[in-house]
């Protein structure tokens, strides 16, 4: 069997609960293949791969990007996507997860979902006899970073030995790009205030998963120190969804930390910004740079319809 056929293979059937549980190969190939579907799709080849499937959508949390590129992307494999409020289906009057996901196994070929704790989408995978994709959690967020990691590729060229900067908050993206660095060899820097740096396990886990491609993984509580030389900027929202009370502390905590011309100065010349949207100028990151000519803002946010296609025509395949 070829190297392709058995990353197929591999792929088949899984779920997409966090980029660590992927080997360095298959992120490799799921951009890959990516790549592939993308051309095909700006073409106008067709690539029905998917052709009469269903996929649930699940969400607990609002959504722009994820629910519309999930949706469009399912149409373009030749499939259906149903769109599930959380708050309409039965889990929202105590049906268990567990139920939901047997249920919904019987229906569809995979399911998405966004909501809150990691656990539940663990719980959902445990139970629901088709793929289970996570459309974002409070602790994770790997489509995002597949399409990040396809934008870079697509800007730089090539992944291994970039410096990606991550300034700001802690969080899902930032859990996620912490793995996704490290699989794919890009040494990241994360500067976070103290009391908001990411989790310690998944720094752990993300230095592990490290030494498998020569990555570093830096935390640091200081901007310019981790932006120093990046070829790569990220930064996300300083309140997350979930956080919306937090909002106004968030604002102070923070205020050091906004990626604009200053912090970027100490970038390398031609580093690319990425956001993963929704965005607040004047708070995270500057206007002038989000709508600068470093910005790939959107190129990224276009990303996430073929990383996803690409997960799904992988891990739902017959
Ligand atoms: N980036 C992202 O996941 O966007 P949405 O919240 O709009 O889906
Ligand atoms: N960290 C953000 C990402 C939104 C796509 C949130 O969880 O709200």
């Amino acid at each position: 069997m070829n190297s392709t056929n058995s990353l197929r293979d591999s792929l088949k059937g899984r779920d997409l609960l966090s980029l660590h549980d992927f080997s360095p190969r298959e992120i490799e190939f799921m951009l890959d293949f990516a790549a592939e579907l993308k051309q095909k799709q700006k073409r106008g080849e067709p690539h029905e791969l998917l052709k009469g499937m269903t996929l649930a959508m699940i969400f607990q949390k609002s959504s722009t990007r994820t629910r519309v590129s999930f949706e469009v992307g399912m149409f373009q494999l030749g499939g259906h996507a149903l769109y599930l409020n959380a708050g309409d289906l039965q889990l929202g009057r105590g049906e268990t997860i567990a139920d939901t996901g047997r249920v919904l196994g019987r229906y569809v070929d995979g399911i998405m979902i966004r909501t809150f704790a990691q656990s539940d989408v663990e719980e959902l995978a445990e139970h629901a006899p088709v793929p289970v994709i996570n459309g974002l959690t409070d602790l994770l967020h790997p489509c995002q970073i597949l399409a990040d990691l396809l934008t870079v590729r697509e800007h730089k060229g090539r992944l291994a030995g970039l410096k990606l900067a991550y300034v700001g908050d802690g969080n899902n993206v930032c859990h996620s790009l912490l793995f996704g660095c490290a699989k794919t060899g890009v040494h990241i820097s994360v500067a976070s205030p103290e009391g908001y740096q990411p989790r310690e396990e998944i720094v752990a886990t993300a230095r592990d998963d490290a030494g498998e491609t020569g990555a570093t993984v830096t935390i640091t509580t200081d901007p310019a120190e981790a932006v120093s030389g990046a070829d790569v900027v990220v930064t996300d929202v300083w309140a997350s969804m979930g956080q919306e009370n937090e909002q106004q502390a968030r604002l102070k905590v923070f205020a050091p930390y906004q990626v604009n011309g200053r912090l970027v100065a100490g970038a390398k010349p031609d580093y690319i910004f990425l956001h993963c949207l929704p965005a607040h100028r004047g708070e995270e990151v500057a206007a002038e740079i989000i709508d600068g000519p470093h910005s790939v803002v959107f190129d990224e946010a276009e990303n996430r319809l073929h990383a996803q296609k690409a997960v799904m025509a992988l891990l739902m395949a017959k």
